[in-house]
């Protein structure tokens, strides 16, 4: 089993961006669905042992636990944590909750029959270490599944639009929407599985009234965005430009009956 390390710096920063703002709310507005989507696609049943990877606040956790499988609902964030429990608890569920790095899981070889990550896993910055752990963790037959935001879409071209104004990326980091890429996936996980299914789907979300909404929303709320914008505090030019870089991807997605469609790719694949 890998050693669960002591957080790096890095992993701290990381940890306080997502406990930034208020990321239960940017779950519960914008991707309520997302994971019994990928709970229904990873076919999970009552008994199985189900690992959810960088689980936040149990998007798809408590729908697999509603099923009745045992499940983790693992995090680098203990605050998303907490909040997630509240959530199961209030609904008389019992989960075990475990900070957790995904690129250092602390579980046996082998543990669980489904190992799957909502929009989560594609945050973790070294992607083969975090695929490796994926694999690891999974039974021989056991499913992986994952729900990812593509590069083409509406939150991979949010990254991308943030990116000129961000701090540069630790080296060997790699961009998250990558995890949205099929290609991608079938080098991270090699012949260590089979059978792979890959589907594009949307989030409709209905949430805004303007095409601008999501920004001021994320500026707010949803800790990446918090955190580029921070890291510009001091330059109202570039404050000014970023937020007319956002309101631009806002106009290109917004459709007249004031809905935006956002892609992500669902993923499974089985454990050989
Ligand atoms: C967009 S949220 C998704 C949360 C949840 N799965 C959902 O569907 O709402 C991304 C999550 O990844 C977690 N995360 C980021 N890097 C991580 C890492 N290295 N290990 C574990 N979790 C990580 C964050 O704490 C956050 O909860």
């Amino acid at each position: 089993m890998t050693q669960h390390t002591v957080p790096t710096e890095l992993k701290q920063r990381q940890r306080a961006m997502w406990a930034s703002g208020d990321y239960p709310a940017v779950a519960d507005t914008l991707i309520p669905g997302l994971g019994q989507t990928l709970v229904d696609a990873c076919g999970i049943t009552s008994g199985q042992r189900v690992l959810d990877v960088a689980a936040g606040t149990g998007n798809a956790s408590i729908p697999a636990a509603r099923i009745g499988a045992d499940v983790v609902a693992s995090d680098l964030t203990p605050e998303l944590l907490a909040a997630g429990r509240r959530a199961a608890e209030s609904e008389g569920l019992t989960l075990e909750w475990r900070e957790a790095d995904a690129e250092a899981l602390p579980f046996a070889d082998g543990s669980f029959d489904v190992v799957l990550s909502s929009v989560g896993v594609m945050f973790a910055p070294f992607h083969q270490a975090a695929a490796d752990e994926l694999v690891r963790v999974a039974r021989s037959g056991g499913t992986i599944g994952l729900a990812s935001w593509t590069p083409e879409g509406f939150i991979g071209q949010l990254f991308a639009a943030m990116g000129p104004y961000s701090p540069p990326p630790p080296p060997g980091a790699q961009p998250p929407p990558l995890w949205g890429n099929e290609e991608h996936l079938a080098e991270l996980f090699g012949d260590r599985v089979r059978g792979a299914t890959a589907e594009r789907r949307h989030v409709i979300v209905d949430a805004f009234d303007s095409p601008e909404g999501y920004r001021d929303f994320f500026k707010e709320n949803y800790g990446p965005a918090i955190a580029v914008y921070k890291s510009l505090a001091d330059d109202a030019a570039r404050v000014a430009s970023l937020d007319s870089a956002l309101a631009d991807l806002g106009r290109r997605h917004y459709r007249a009956d004031g809905t935006s469609r956002w892609e992500y790719l669902l993923y499974t694949v089985t454990r050989s």
